[in-house]
């Protein structure tokens, strides 16, 4: 995935695409270029590594014009370079591109045929290639455009600019978002609204299938069967904190640090009195036989954690499976069964997949997800905001937290409806919810402490990561946090699976890091930790100061957090394992907000 930007505008463009890609670079950071027209010609710069390198170059050779388009880069065909950066020309049509051409090679044969070799290894620039050649059959820009898309497979968001046109930009979507924004005598293209928040607030999503003619004056979108659409124009309300650190190092850290905020907030979305009140349409889980969740990376641990609520709390059958397995499993769905999909960005390819697998087979289509306006939670039937603001650390954080929030709300509410759980119980379980927030910023209080150990944890070649029921999807979590972002080799395992195999990798250079509350499981948490001090192993035992004083003297580093109730520790313990990670990093001087290989949103399969 990648993400991209185009602007018809009134002024010179190439300072506004820069600013515009700054706020895409979630979507990818390995190149970036852009592409103007400027007295008819076509032109473009673009340069290897972060965005910055872009703009360095624009200084020694800028670039004019007043309509252009941009592309911020994650590598899928072909090694970051600067050769294999978007903006991708050929001849006098020049385009970007989120997604994947399928049947690029076929179209690479064909274009042989008549002469045109590419100068890349991407897919993308036999696009060009092929508008190109259709422009030399004599074809308009407009009917190039469409003649080329017409030959593509895959899935994209597109945008074509095209030489001796300086008024004019072709969009469509196949599989990836694209948003039209609408100035005051000028157009703008991006890939969210994010992207295009500060140049204006009034945007149009393209549907699925769809092309837009944009001019200065005008947008002509065709549905995929080529009618003219009526696609509504939206007002758009951005949190303009995106891009501001606030005073943090790292996004990271103040995203972290949000998250005793941003909880308190999503409470106030969810709850009247001591009633779970859902956004939008009622749920009524008495009418729900089996729940499939469905999600990828962070979110897919989220889901997790969910499965352990859903089942104790409200004893309903849950499935839960990592969506890129999912959708080719082909799983049946039974009748009575509610399909939930959670991702922050609401765009991951592989769980919008599996969405549309379910749509016409589930009772119904829940969502949750960070961004409202997203493809995932615009087709679902209802789709549930997590309320954590903007999140622009690559590591997801407060996402995560506020996932678990709203998954562990439903799951309280399905423990009422279907009679497991007594309002006075859901009212005590509420009021421990809303001290949360407090208890988060007690546990932020650990930060140095972590800070500490975090410092001889970067030293080790690999960590593993050991919890039981609740605590195993944190487990996971905290192993995919650390090694993210500290390029540390991290496993997780559920605590009684560690004699099964793992055991082996214990010796006194592998810290073993136990997160384990003082609940019902804690003694058989303690046995497995002795067994891996039997073996050498350095424990670090993140627990409560009940579990603290029960674990015996034998432990390596304790980090002692504030007991809660049980049902509540997973968002309790990301915060240790988000802090972990981070200071890890941060001892080891990675890229924090932007880890090597990785991407905010993966709009790719
Ligand atoms: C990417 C991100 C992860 C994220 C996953 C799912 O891999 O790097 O942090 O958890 O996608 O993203 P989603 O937006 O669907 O939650």
């Amino acid at each position: 995935m990648c993400g991209i930007v185009g602007i018809l505008g009134t002024h010179e463009v190439a300072p506004i695409l820069v600013e515009a890609l700054r706020r895409l670079e979630y979507r990818g950071y390995d190149s970036a270029g852009i592409a103007t027209v400027n007295d008819g010609v076509l032109d473009r710069r673009r340069a290897v590594g972060k965005l910055v390198n872009l703009s360095d170059l624009l200084v020694h050779e800028p670039l004019a014009g007043k309509s252009g388009i941009g592309h911020t880069r994650w590598a899928t065909h072909g090694a970051p370079s600067t050769v294999n950066a978007h903006p991708h020309q050929s001849g006098p049509v020049a385009v970007v591109h989120n997604g994947i051409i399928e049947n690029f090679r076929e179209l690479r044969a064909e274009l042989a045929g008549y002469g045109l070799t590419p100068s890349s290894e991407t897919d993308t620039e036999t696009v060009a290639m092929l508008a190109q050649h259709y422009l030399s059959e004599g074809c308009s820009p407009i009917e190039a455009a469409n003649r080329t898309l017409d030959r593509l497979h895959g899935a994209f968001a597109l945008v074509f600019l095209f030489q001796g046109e300086g008024d004019l930009m072709v969009a469509a979507r196949k599989g990836s978002p694209l948003a039209i924004g609408h100035g005051d005598g000028e157009m703008y293209v991006g890939s969210d609204a994010i992207a295009l928040a500060p140049l204006t607030d009034r945007i149009t999503y393209l549907d699925e299938g769809d092309r837009a003619v944009i001019t200065r004056s005008s947008v002509e979108i065709r549905d995929a069967e080529g009618r003219l659409a009526n696609r509504a124009m939206k007002q758009i309300h951005m949190d303009a904190a995106r891009i501001d650190k606030a005073g943090y190092k790292h996004f990271m850290a103040k995203e972290i640090a949000e998250q005793p905020t941003v909880l308190a907030d999503a409470l106030r979305g969810y709850l009247e009195d001591d009633r779970i009140s859902l956004p939008g349409e009622e749920l009524d889980f008495t009418k729900v036989e089996r729940l499939t969740l469905v999600a990828c990376g962070t979110a897919f641990y989220a889901c997790l954690t969910a499965k352990y609520w859903f089942e104790q709390l409200a004893r309903m059958p849950v499935e839960v499976d990592v969506a890129s397995e999912f959708r080719y499993r082909e799983p049946p769905i039974t009748p009575g069964t509610v399909a939930l999909f959670v991702s922050q960005s609401g765009e991951t390819a592989d769980t919008l997949a599996a969405l549309r697998y379910c749509r016409d087979k589930a009772d119904k289509i829940v969502s949750v997800v960070n961004v409202a306006e997203s493809s995932i939670a615009r087709e679902s039937d209802l789709a549930l905001p997590i309320h954590a603001g903007v999140e622009v650390g690559v590591a997801s954080t407060k996402a995560f937290t506020c996932q678990l929030n709203v998954l562990l709300l439903l799951a309280l509410k399905a423990a009422v409806d279907r009679g497991h759980m007594t309002q006075e119980a859901l009212s005590e379980t509420l009021s421990a919810l809303r001290a949360l927030p407090g208890i988060l910023n007690a546990a932020m209080a650990r930060s140095d402490d972590i800070e500490r150990v975090a410092r001889q944890i970067a030293e080790a070649r690999d960590v593993l990561f050991l919890g039981r029921g609740l605590m195993y999807p944190l487990a996971l979590e905290g192993a995919l946090k650390l090694k993210e972002i500290s390029y540390i080799h991290a496993e997780a395992y559920a605590s009684g699976e560690l004699k099964h195999g793992p055991i082996a990798l214990i010796d006194k250079t592998v810290p073993v890091v136990v997160l384990a509350p003082r609940d019902a499981l804690f003694d058989k948490s303690v046995s497995n930790m002795q067994e891996v001090m039997a073996r050498g192993g350095k424990v670090l035992l993140i627990t409560d100061a009940a579990g603290a004083a029960e674990a015996g003297q034998d432990v390596w580093q304790t980090i002692v957090l504030p007991a809660v109730p049980s049902v509540l520790s997973p968002l309790l313990y990301a915060i240790p394992a988000q802090l972990l990670a981070y200071h890890t990093a941060i001892a080891k001087g990675t890229d924090v907000d932007q880890p090597r290989n990785l991407a905010k949103s993966v709009t790719v399969e």
